[in-house]
């Protein structure tokens, strides 16, 4: 993780928040590579949602909502709270389920801190919304709470999205935002912030008591021939969404090998879910959750209709029945993925893979991103910089991808340590300008990770570039 946090600060990745100030304890910013490569990131997750999936559109809806919603969402009572101890000698603060299994006496309670020994509290719980203010006064009649899942706001406009688009069960509504959780003990590093960015989709489907009417009036002839994916159960849902969203980190380069899905014992389900499962990721600090995948049942349509009064069912036009949907939610962050990215990019090559005797004396990072999630697609380099003929042609060639990619000009330094800057941040693909380019009007385009290299004329490098950077 040291590796991983030092390439992140030194490359312009991510930075502690305030840093000037000492820091803020858990916040953090993404600096120029990084803004781009979380902005591919969600790009990459919403094309998988609305392009590769039928039936699913998005929404963008406010962080601040009525207090009302994080009542009858159950965030505002013990649904969503940690269980939380304090040591009474250091005052250090620990979730209970995070030092389970430590020091553990019979009756199976944790007797000692963890951190220096020292006895600690009874168990309490700690709710986890984060409050604020709405207007000048700061009385408990403008309270309201920073939303802590940004699937609330679907739920709010399940109606409203229903109506306006004109949807047919099953479909689905995606959205990407910030979420905030007053977290006890955030940490290692963007795995765990109290400031976070969440992509989640929600699926509305048929109970499983419309599904067996329907398969009734099916029996009995009545209905026209319907395709059975719109009939599937929720169970199938669920396991269909688990397998959607392993295959997309996959598909974006994940090591299958430090992939996995756990489902979800029947105690540590949330508040609101009949059956849940994390996607895990094996980190250098261990397996942990990086998105969760949640049989929501019909929680949050039921409680928002109960609380707001409003009725907030589906008539379902050909079993003539009117039901409140369910629900299977994906729920992934924007930083956990992220860092998974970056981790499993992350390779080390003692030596160097260019054998010049500088280079063996050294060790070499290469940054393996998916092309579709590397900040900066093209590098531009002059073979030399004191040959102003090089340069200019150099600055023309940039000046011409510079529409069509994220691109970078580099000229500082030998040829041979700037491709390693670059092979650092992950860049697919490296231009270099030599003399023979100034004849031919052509360069070399140098692959990542096979460093091979090929001329390609200037006047097809868009179309080049963009066939490369697709497949
Ligand atoms: N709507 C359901 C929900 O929010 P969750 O399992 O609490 O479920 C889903 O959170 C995902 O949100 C997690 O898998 C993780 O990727 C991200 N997430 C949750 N808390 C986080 C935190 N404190 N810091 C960073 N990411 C977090």
């Amino acid at each position: 993780m040291k590796k991983i946090i030092s390439l992140a600060k030194r490359r312009g990745f991510i930075f502690q928040s305030s840093e000037i100030y000492g820091g803020f304890s858990s916040c953090y910013d993404f600096g120029p590579l990084g803004v781009e490569m979380k902005n591919n990131i969600k790009r990459a997750w919403w094309d998988e949602m609305t392009k590769n999936h039928d039936n699913i559109v998005g929404l963008d809806a406010a962080i601040l909502m009525s207090p009302k919603v994080w009542e009858a969402s159950g965030h505002l009572t013990a649904g969503f709270a940690d269980t939380l101890v304090e040591c009474k000698s250091c005052h250090k603060r620990f979730r209970v389920d995070e030092i389970e299994g430590q020091g553990r006496d019979r009756r199976g309670t944790v007797p000692k801190c963890p951190e220096c020994g020292g006895e600690l509290t009874e168990p309490r719980k700690f709710n986890l919304m984060m409050k604020t203010f709405v207007g000048p006064v700061e009385d408990e009649a403008a309270v309201t709470y920073l939303r802590a899942e940004t699937c609330q706001g679907i739920y709010v406009n399940f109606q409203n999205v229903l109506n306006s688009m004109r949807l047919k069960i099953p479909f689905g509504i995606c959205q990407i935002g910030k979420s905030f959780r007053n977290e006890i003990t955030p940490g290692d590093f963007i795995y765990r912030t109290r400031e976070f960015e969440q992509m989640e989709m929600q699926w509305f489907c048929k109970p499983s008591r419309i599904n067996t009417n329907l398969a009734r009036s099916a029996s009995r002839g009545s209905l026209t021939n319907k395709s059975r994916i719109e009939n599937w159960t929720l169970d199938e849902w669920f396991d269909y969404w688990k397998e959607e969203r392993f295959n997309w980190y996959l598909k974006l380069g994940i090591k299958k090998e430090n992939l996995r899905i756990r489902e979800h014992k029947k105690e540590e389900l949330s508040h609101y879910a009949v059956a849940g499962a994390d996607i895990e990721y094996k980190f250098p600090f261990g397996w942990r959750e990086i998105e969760g995948i949640h049989n929501r049942g019909d929680w949050d349509l039921k409680n928002h209709s109960k609380f707001s009064g409003q009725d907030l069912s589906y008539f379902d036009e050909e079993t003539k029945e009117k039901y409140i949907p369910y629900i299977i939610e994906t729920s992934g962050g924007v930083d956990r993925s992220f860092l998974v990215f970056l981790i499993d990019a992350y390779e080390e090559i003692k030596g160097g893979r260019t054998k010049t005797t500088k280079a063996t004396k050294e060790i070499e990072i290469l940054l393996k991103l998916d092309k579709k999630l590397a900040p900066i697609k093209v590098a531009v380099l002059p073979l030399v910089r004191n040959k102003p003929e090089l340069v200019k042609k150099a600055k023309e060639v940039y000046k011409i991808l510079k529409p069509y990619f994220v691109c970078q000009y580099d000229e500082l330094g030998s040829i041979g340590r700037r491709y390693r800057r670059i092979d650092e941040t992950g860049v697919p693909f490296a231009l270099t300008i030599d003399f023979e380019s100034l004849k031919q009007e052509d360069l070399t385009v140098r692959d990542r990770d096979t460093m091979k290299q090929a001329r390609v004329k200037i006047k097809d490098l868009v179309k080049v570039l963009k066939e490369k950077l697709e497949n």
